[in-house]
């Protein structure tokens, strides 16, 4: 089928539904849901056989869903209506949540439903569930809608309940004096990663994102009592929560104590937090078992800022010190790793600072990370990618020896989308050798994501492992197991290449030349960096889909016969 993605934005649900639609051999195109005349417009061009919206902010006009089959995929159970479905989830604490792919109708989310995918809930934040349980039961839901639609099947109207409307901040309310640890998490899980929970923090009105439950450390309710590395801590009535990230008010998102810099708070006992698991804010952490180390990497948003860099660093540096034959990196439960951090490059125009002179900072700490994966003779390295990864972070993982990617992870191994950016990582060293001169090129330009099937099948991965979290730790875990059984070939012949790559061209000639684009990006005189990162943090609206998505514009597009 000609399938139309009518859509707000080509987020993780979107791009993970058009590999997956596209693999199945329908013909897919993309138009952001910008205005009705624009989406009409798409419609008139693609002449789709089935729309499927799996993200809008706004209804589908009664032009197009009057003559079409539109599918929405509303992230709630069969009857739910309402545009804070998994907000209210959280906040009631239900067991049980689902996603339902419904007909677009004249009455929101009241219309006949073509599928529907339930799942157990977790203790994660809205934004978490998302990307994980949303996305996975989303996708069953609308592959199982499109094969009902392809063998005429008549959908039925389910029982609806009373509309939910949006929820608004007065329900969010945290009260500092009596809501508990697990009411505050709740309240701010609930709203993440938009629009947060508004509250005040040093008498200044700011949003709340990103909370950690904290085991020891107490105070009085509602005070801020410790800050450990970019997260403050604040009292509950029966305990605490780290706030991991803050948005003041006509702000950009930002790691806490980058949002209040120059508060006086005084920092929460240190000890070396990441080298084991504990019950309190820590976005590193390891673990060992069966000679396998694994590190784990809890970066909100997988955006990685110079000080995140040089913390994972220190800890890497350590960890190959441990006597394991394996090192298996894990990322973090959503992202493996999305490169530099855009936001908090953004804010060192806030201060003294400059934007171009920290995303050298920030770009040279990611290199400095690749470097010390890429230079691990002792142990074989895996990147265990779970969690998405997208620009510098997938060339993070491709500093490893093996990419092990969950079947369902979605890379974007790509730069030109943040404003033609060249890339390092040394990504001019990784990616060719993988996957071959052209096929580099072709990722580079297209500027598409890969899902685990299509990364596994041009090289750029090694394995493909079980889809679901759990399960993917497991098999990672098994697989890592055994590989540490006998390592010697994989070392000896590990090292061996890398002597003759180093011959043949050093590390640091990649580095440099990839570094000389990146000074040009930065300091150049073409601006189009800076601009697309303003917009990509200051989330501005698209005013136009990108050509490369929208097939259906192409000069030369025509309806296949
Ligand atoms: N720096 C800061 N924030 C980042 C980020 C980065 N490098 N990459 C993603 N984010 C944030 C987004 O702003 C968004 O924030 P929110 O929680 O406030 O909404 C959140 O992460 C999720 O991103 P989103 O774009 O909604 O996720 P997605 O899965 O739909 O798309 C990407 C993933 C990777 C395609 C997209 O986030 C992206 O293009 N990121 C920028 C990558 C980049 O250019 N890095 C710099 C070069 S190394």
């Amino acid at each position: 089928m000609r399938i139309l993605l009518l859509t707000h934005a080509f987020n993780s649900l979107s791009q993970r539904l058009w590999a997956e639609l596209g693999r199945r051999g329908h013909e897919v195109s993309i138009e952001f849901d910008i205005a009705d005349s624009v989406a009409e417009e798409a419609v008139a061009l693609f002449k789709p056989d089935l729309i499927v919206a799996p993200y809008l902010r706004r209804a589908i006009p009664e032009s197009i869903w009057s003559k079409h089959v539109c599918l929405i995929v509303h992230p709630g159970i069969v009857g739910d209506r309402g545009p804070s479905a998994l907000d209210h989830a959280i906040q009631q604490g239900v067991a049980v949540w689902g996603v339902t792919v419904l007909q677009a109708e004249a009455e929101m989310d009241a219309g006949p439903v073509w599928a529907s995918a339930n799942f157990p809930m977790r203790t994660a934040t809205k934004a978490s569930l998302y990307r994980n349980e949303v996305t996975e039961a989303a996708t069953r839901a609308v592959l199982e809608a499109v094969t009902r639609v392809e063998s005429g099947f008549q959908p039925q109207r389910p029982e609806i309940s009373a509309w939910q409307p949006l929820m608004t901040q007065a329900q969010r309310r945290i009260d500092w004096q009596k809501d508990d640890t697990a009411t505050v998490l709740r309240k701010i899980n609930a709203a993440d990663g938009f629009p947060g929970v508004e509250d005040e923090l040093f008498g200044e009105p700011c949003k709340f994102f990103d909370a950690w439950p904290e085991a020891t450390l107490r105070g009085e309710a509602g005070a801020i009592i410790a800050l450990r590395e970019t997260a403050l801590l604040r009292a509950t009535a029966d305990g605490a929560v780290w706030i991991g990230h803050v948005k003041r008010k006509d702000g950009i998102k930002l790691p806490a104590t980058l949002a209040f810099p120059d508060i006086a708070v005084p920092p929460a006992p240190t000890f070396d937090y990441w080298k084991s698991a504990h019950a309190t804010w820590q976005d590193i952490f390891y673990e060992e078992a069966d000679a396998v180390g694994f590190l784990h990497f809890e970066f909100y948003n997988g955006a990685m800022a110079t000080s995140q860099c040089e913390r994972l660093r220190e800890a890497l540096r350590w960890a190959k010190t441990r006597p394991t034959k394996v090192l298996v990196l894990m990322g973090g439960q959503d992202f493996w790793s999305n490169g530099i951090h855009l936001n908090v490059i953004e804010s060192a125009s806030l201060g003294d600072g400059s934007p171009a002179d920290e995303s050298w900072r920030n770009i040279n700490a990611m290199n400095d990370l690749a470097l010390e994966l890429i230079e691990t003779p002792d142990q074989v390295t895996i990147a265990a990618v779970g969690g998405n990864a997208g620009a510098g972070g997938c060339y993070l993982a491709r500093a490893a020896d093996l990419v092990w990617l969950r079947d369902g992870a979605i890379l974007n191994p790509h730069y030109k989308n943040m404003g033609n950016l060249y890339g390092s990582e040394y990504w001019t060293y990784s990616l060719p050798r993988r996957v071959g001169e052209e096929e580099a090129r072709m990722i580079m330009l297209d500027r598409l994501p890969l899902d685990a099937r299509r990364a596994v099948a041009v090289k750029f991965a090694d394995a493909m492992l079980a889809g679901e979290r759990a399960a993917f730790r497991i098999d990672v875990a098994r697989r890592a197991a055994e590989l540490a059984a006998d390592v010697a070939p994989f070392l000896t012949e590990k090292r061996g290449t890398r002597a003759r790559d180093e011959a043949a061209k050093p590390l640091a000639a990649y580095r440099e030349e990839e570094l000389g684009h990146m000074r040009r990006n930065f300091y150049g005189f073409d601006p189009s960096y800076h601009v697309a990162r303003f917009h990509f943090v200051s989330k501005s609206p698209a005013s136009w889909t990108p050509r490369h998505l929208a097939r259906h514009r192409d000069l030369g597009w025509k309806i296949p016969e």
